[in-house]
């Protein structure tokens, strides 16, 4: 199956991308085609700082690739290198109606009172993500609960195509990982764990040291019962459960079995080591990738390119279903 993804470049990732996008689209890479995309087109929906921007760019790539990704194998590019992508979505713009956007939750939620101020990409953002996995013929999208409305409204888009002016493209689904596919904040945990939290406190960066890890997860927020259970009632303590079941394998109950009467302390610190141990090896991938950047970026490229020959002939396609071409 041809399986697409796309994250928006960020400054920060915490633990939440980690296990909620890059790990899962490591285990995508074995049975499946896959294309994993830096979306920096939808960042600049909202104001960017043009050199954090570029260093997010990289900062993300580097990321998949010490999650596990192997740019030999998945393809692994930067959106805007891919003018199909932008190009595309004009021609679908004019096929989607107004009312469908205005559906878009995700669109109310980021605008907020502000809707008049906020910009005019904001507002189109689900149409180039249609445009991005459509024109990959990609089958599966991997995505988070807050993207399944974008995939869905994809679907939509490319059946009306494809009813209007005939077979060509894909109609994807979307893939969601159940297990442990939404963290919770450390501080107030009936949120998730996000890194525009007002506290760094709330989440654990990718980049943090040792230390900071034992802090913060020390610090998280549970409850005042004694026994230890998983029950997602106890959001707190369900949570570092969660986190502690993605880093050793071990199921949330039989971890709570363990540490049932050994106390809150103890499986704080337990799984304050176990993920710092998870994360090492990691961490120490990333700074030896964001070293030697000219490489990151020749990686990009690379990616880019056989990213681009599948796009193109797909845009061809379409310009001669819309007769555009003479
Ligand atoms: P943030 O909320 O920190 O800004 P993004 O919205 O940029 O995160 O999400 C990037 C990717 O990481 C998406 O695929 C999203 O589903 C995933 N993700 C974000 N937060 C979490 C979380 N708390 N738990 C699991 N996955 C998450
Ligand atoms: N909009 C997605 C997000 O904010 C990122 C994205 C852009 C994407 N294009 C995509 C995800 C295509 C999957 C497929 O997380």
């Amino acid at each position: 199956m041809r399986v697409l993804t796309g994250i928006q470049p960020t400054n920060v990732l915490h633990i939440g991308n980690l296990f909620g996008a890059l790990i899962p689209a490591v285990e995508l890479q074995d049975e499946h085609e896959l294309y994993i995309m830096i979306a920096d087109y939808h960042s600049i929906t909202v104001p960017q700082n043009p050199e954090t921007l570029s260093e997010s760019i990289l900062l993300n790539a580097a990321a998949y690739l010490a999650a596990g990704i192997n740019p030999t194998k998945t393809v692994l590019f930067q959106q805007s290198q891919i003018s199909a992508h932008t190009e595309l979505a004009w021609i679908m713009q004019s096929q989607t109606h107004m009312g469908e956007m205005k559906r878009m939750t995700q669109f109310k939620d980021k605008s907020g009172d502000k809707a008049d101020a906020v910009s005019v990409g904001l507002f189109t953002y689900p149409i180039l993500m249609a445009s991005d996995i459509l024109l990959y013929d990609a089958e599966g999208v991997p995505v988070g609960h807050d993207q399944k409305q974008h995939v869905e409204i994809t679907r939509d888009i490319g059946q009306r195509f494809n009813k209007t002016f005939g077979e060509t493209f894909v109609i994807p689904k979307p893939i969601i990982r159940k297990h442990g596919a939404r963290l919770k904040s450390l501080t107030e945990p009936e949120k998730k764990m996000s890194k525009s939290a007002a506290s760094a406190k709330s989440y654990i960066s990718l980049m943090d040291e040792r230390e900071i890890v034992h802090k913060k997860i020390r610090s998280a927020v549970t409850d005042s019962e004694q026994i230890i259970t998983f029950e997602e009632r106890r959001e707190g303590l369900y949570n570092l459960l969660t986190i502690f079941s993605l880093c050793t394998g071990k199921s949330g109950e039989d971890l709570a079995h363990e540490y049932a009467e050994g106390g809150m302390k103890n499986l704080k610190d337990d799984l304050a080591t176990a993920l710092s141990d998870y994360l090492d090896p990691i961490q120490a991938k990333m700074k030896e990738l964001l070293e030697n950047k000219d490489e990151l970026k020749r990686i990009i490229a690379n990616g880019s390119v056989a990213a681009e020959k599948i796009a193109t002939a797909k845009l061809v396609e379409v310009k001669k279903k819309i007769g555009v071409v003479l």
